[in-house]
């Protein structure tokens, strides 16, 4: 008798990739002959320097932090300070994940919940220049959802007309930077190199301003409000990013060309297998949206509950990455919001499937053939 064929477990809907052990090790030897660890070591500073080159960007355009939450946090308190009795609330998306409410809380803020354009996923800046509650708000956080490209100069006219700070949380948008330059020097970007995102130090973050006094701002507060001597001179955290992160970080550097090319072909995976299943332009897929996504945009919430429920039967990973709107979690849900009906549609109808650089077409087709009915 013959054995069956062994059988492949479905992908998750995110499997992670970092540089191994062998590629990291030349750096970790740097720093066991360096004896320096973190508090902006030789590695940070190289990893800032060659992220920036890689980005066509200005050197210390860019600060390094521990995490895109901590990047967010000192963004925020680098250009609108923490929250004052005048100023109490933080505009925000529901439709993100927590990290950008909490960030905002953490710098004193009530959240303010806003709704975005379901065909943008984002924030409409032309709306958000009227909204009733600007004379009581300190910052607002349009969020690039899932890394798409951030509309920058819109972003800069709010800033500008509201006089309101304009932080955005471009988490995932790493490639969007690399592709079109993204900086500004009104608006800071905060960045995220969590190891599910496309570029990745494990943990880690990055702010991206091109503001004269940007990378010292941020590395101070990121820094207990302090850079020279020891007296903390604004608020701050211990947002620094080790150099053990820069390590990795360096490591994915020395292979982000194959990695690229390597994401682009999953997606063109994607693309066949759902042309074959009769889903064709039904996916978000890089360039558009980060590597790190494969997005099924589905007609309405009855072909969404069809999706996931055959999905699920099949033992298929797939994911709500924003849920349904932060608004709708219980540490959110007494906060003050607008009618949110662009974050409903797109909670309900949006729904993450499997992403991981070595995906193959074996594992994508049953998961697009689930998908489909
Ligand atoms: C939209 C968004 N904002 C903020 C964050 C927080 O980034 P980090 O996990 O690096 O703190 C994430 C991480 O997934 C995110 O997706």
């Amino acid at each position: 008798m013959t054995a069956p064929p062994p059988k492949t477990a479905p992908p998750p809907v995110n499997r992670p990739l970092l540089p191994s052990a062998a590629q990291i090790a030349p750096y970790l030897e740097r720093i066991d002959a360096s004896r320096w660890y973190t508090n902006r070591g030789p590695l940070l500073v190289e990893l800032e320097q060659r992220l920036c080159a890689l980005a066509g960007l200005p050197e210390q355009a860019l600060t390094l932090t521990a995490s895109g939450t901590a990047a967010l946090e000192a963004a925020i308190l680098a250009t609108a300070g923490p929250a004052s009795a005048a100023r109490p609330h933080a505009l925000i998306p529901s439709y993100t994940f927590p990290a950008t409410a909490l960030a905002a809380e953490r710098c004193g803020y009530r959240p303010w919940f806003v709704d975005v354009d379901p065909a943008t996923m984002a924030v409409d800046p032309r709306a958000l220049a009227r909204h009733p509650q600007l004379a009581r708000c300190g910052v607002i956080l349009p969020v690039a959802a899932y890394g798409m490209r951030p509309d920058l100069a819109a972003y800069e006219r709010l800033r500008a007309e509201t006089g309101i700070a304009v932080v955005v949380d471009a988490a995932a948008a790493f490639e969007q930077v690399l592709a079109h330059r993204l900086i500004s020097e009104q608006v800071p970007l905060a960045l995220s190199f969590h190891a599910t995102k496309s570029f990745s130090t494990g943990e880690g973050g990055a702010v991206l301003w091109g503001a004269a006094e940007g990378y010292a701002e941020i590395s101070r507060i990121i820094n207990f409000g302090f850079l020279e001597g020891r007296e903390t001179r604004s608020p701050g955290l211990n947002g620094k990013l080790s150099d053990y992160h820069a390590a990795v970080g360096l490591a994915m550097l020395d292979i982000w060309p194959e990695r690229q090319a390597a994401q682009a072909g999953v997606a063109a995976l994607y693309r066949r297998s759902a042309a074959d299943c009769g889903l064709d332009g039904a996916l978000l897929l890089t360039p558009e949206v980060s590597s790190a996504y494969a997005l099924l945009r589905c007609r309405d919430a009855s072909q969404a509950a069809g999706v996931t429920e055959r999905l699920t039967r099949r033992g298929m990973d797939w994911r709500r990455w924003y849920e349904g709107g932060v608004h709708r979690m219980r540490h959110f849900a007494a906060l003050p919001r607008d009618a949110l009906p662009g974050t409903e549609e797109l909670a309900a109808t949006l729904i993450g499937l499997p992403t991981a650089i070595d995906l193959s077409r074996d594992a994508l087709d049953p998961v697009l053939r689930a998908a489909a009915g």
